[in-house]
């Protein structure tokens, strides 16, 4: 199945130009490996707004999937779940549980990451830590439900 993936990173950090933004590349390289058609990339600072936006214009940009990384963790500025849950239709808790629970055999830490997927629009966002091989490893683990997922969440309407 051909999808088009928006790829955003979210770091004021990387954003702000402190250091180079590794996970939005990281991400980029597992969607090409599977084929899937990288259409939209941004990095962004840990804003809501900015998020949602970033989100919406991704969605419209008929991005079927949407890969965030940052901003899932308990830092003051970890925006991320808040900002998808504002505007999504439904979440999918699954994707969630799976990545903490796969992630908690690699690393104790997997537990502070609140990561999740939900629909916005009729896209399927999945937000995943912020460590590039966190992402990575994460969207391994669920990699394999994406494909339904996303023809679920294009199929549907929405009232966003
Ligand atoms: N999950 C996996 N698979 N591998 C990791 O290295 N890092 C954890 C966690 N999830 C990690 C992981 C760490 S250290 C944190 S703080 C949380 O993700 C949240 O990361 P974020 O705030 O950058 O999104």
């Amino acid at each position: 199945m051909q999808i088009a993936v928006g790829i955003l990173t979210i770091s004021d950090r990387a954003s702000g130009g402190d250091y180079a933004d590794l996970g939005g590349p990281a991400l980029k390289k597992f969607a090409e490996d599977c084929g899937w058609q990288v259409q939209s990339e941004a990095i962004i600072p840990d804003e809501i707004t900015r998020i949602q936006e970033t989100i919406r214009a991704f969605s419209a940009q008929r991005c079927g999937l949407i890969l965030a990384t940052g901003g899932t963790g308990i830092a003051a500025r970890d925006v991320t779940p808040e900002a998808i849950r504002a505007i999504m239709r439904v979440e999918l808790p699954g994707f969630g549980e799976a990545m903490r629970m796969e992630s908690l055999k690699i690393t104790p830490n997997a537990i502070l990451s609140r990561s999740l997927a939900a629909v916005v629009n009729q896209s399927l966002v999945v937000a995943l830590p912020g460590k590039p091989s966190g992402a990575v490893e994460c969207l391994g683990f669920v990699v394999g439900a994406i494909p339904h997922a996303v023809a679920l969440a294009q199929r549907m309407p929405t009232s966003c």
